[in-house]
């Protein structure tokens, strides 16, 4: 991870410049809560493969910065709505906007740094940038609303589920990859093989993240585990477990879902249930066939230390532990 950092270190600090000065505002919330989001930590995953796609395709220009800059403000304008739609407690081991600000203040900040991150993108005078922008967003609100439709419903097939993690995570890791291409001058057939390295990548991360909302522990998760099923999610460890689960089994899974709390029904309960019928084991294997596709797309490109700095990204994917 820090050898791949390194490389777009330069890179990166001049990211959270952009994104510093970009999420000023004339009215104080807005700017507290663009602070408070940039300081609590994140990955930078998002502005990370913009950079190191745009680099390995060509060079880092301005725009590569101020596309990394832009993405990464999507997805925190995202989460911002994402933790008033859920009802977060936590984001980045800290308490979530709506918790600090409510829901009220934390929606119109979303929608401003949701709106500045396409300000910050007019600045390219690129309509293919904010056709993407803009095709991505609606798909992402569509995933959220369709997620919102899905709560708290046991019968979720694995086609469901891929379809909202596709629309959710995929999407986004796959315009990052898509965006670098582009502004590094790479040609078509790159831009669409990146997008498909990007999407795979994607794919993997949330059923990465999805294991981990039962595996790991709370520290390393800056939110606490059960969240998923607490919030009425059926994830895609228990889709599998379900599929052979007991009617027994299946009305503890369905009292967690119906009260929202595992106060009947421990935490502890569903993992053994889910690890009784090989749900994680099953979880993690499809997971791989995403990181293999990914790998193979990533290998098709010359090798260069940001060449090999994506096919290493492939493997954080699931060897992660938050
Ligand atoms: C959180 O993404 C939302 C998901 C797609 C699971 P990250 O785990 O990349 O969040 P940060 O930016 O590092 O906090
Ligand atoms: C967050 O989705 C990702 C988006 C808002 C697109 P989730 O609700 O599944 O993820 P966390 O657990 O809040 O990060
Ligand atoms: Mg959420
Ligand atoms: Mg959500």
């Amino acid at each position: 991870m820090k050898e791949i950092f390194s490389l777009i270190k330069d890179d990166l600090r001049s990211v959270e410049r952009e994104i510093a000065l970009e999420s000023v505002a004339s009215v104080n919330a807005i700017t507290a809560i663009g602070r408070y989001l940039q300081s609590s930590g994140g990955k930078r995953l998002r502005p990370s493969l913009v950079l190191l796609v745009s680099r390995m395709v060509g060079d880092c220009s301005p725009a590569a910065i101020r596309m990394a800059a832009v993405m990464e403000m999507i997805h925190t304008a995202t989460l911002v709505h994402d933790d008033v739609i859920d009802t977060a407690q936590t984001r980045r081991g800290r308490p979530s906007t709506n918790i600090q600000w409510g829901n009220h203040t934390s929606v119109l900040a979303g929608d401003w740094l949701y709106m500045q991150a396409f300000h910050a993108a007019v600045r390219e005078r690129n309509f293919r940038i904010l056709e993407m922008l803009i095709a991505l967003t609606q798909m992402m609100v569509e995933g959220e609303l369709l997620q919102m439709d899905r709560l708290g419903r046991l019968e979720i097939s694995e086609a469901d589920y891929m379809e909202l993690v596709d629309r959710k995570t995929a999407r986004l890791f796959s315009v990052c990859c898509r965006l670098g291409a582009l502004v590094g001058g790479g040609d078509p057939r790159a831009e669409d093989m990146l997008s498909d390295y990007g999407w795979n990548l994607g794919m993997a991360f949330q059923l990465t993240d999805d294991v981990l909302d039962f595996t790991a522990r709370e520290h390393v998760l800056g939110k606490p585990v059960g969240s998923d099923l607490r919030e009425g999610k059926v994830t895609l460890p228990l889709i599998y477990a379900l599929e052979q689960a007991t009617s027994a089994e299946r009305r503890e899974v369905q009292t967690i879902l119906r009260d929202r709390s595992y106060e009947r029904v421990p935490f502890d309960r569903v993992v053994e249930i889910v690890q009784r019928y090989a749900g994680f084991e099953r979880a993690r294997q499809r997971g791989l066939a995403f990181t293999q596709r990914a790998r193979d797309l990533i290998s098709g490109f010359p090798d260069s230390p940001y060449q090999r700095s994506l096919s290493a990204i492939v493997e954080l994917m699931t060897d992660r532990d938050h």
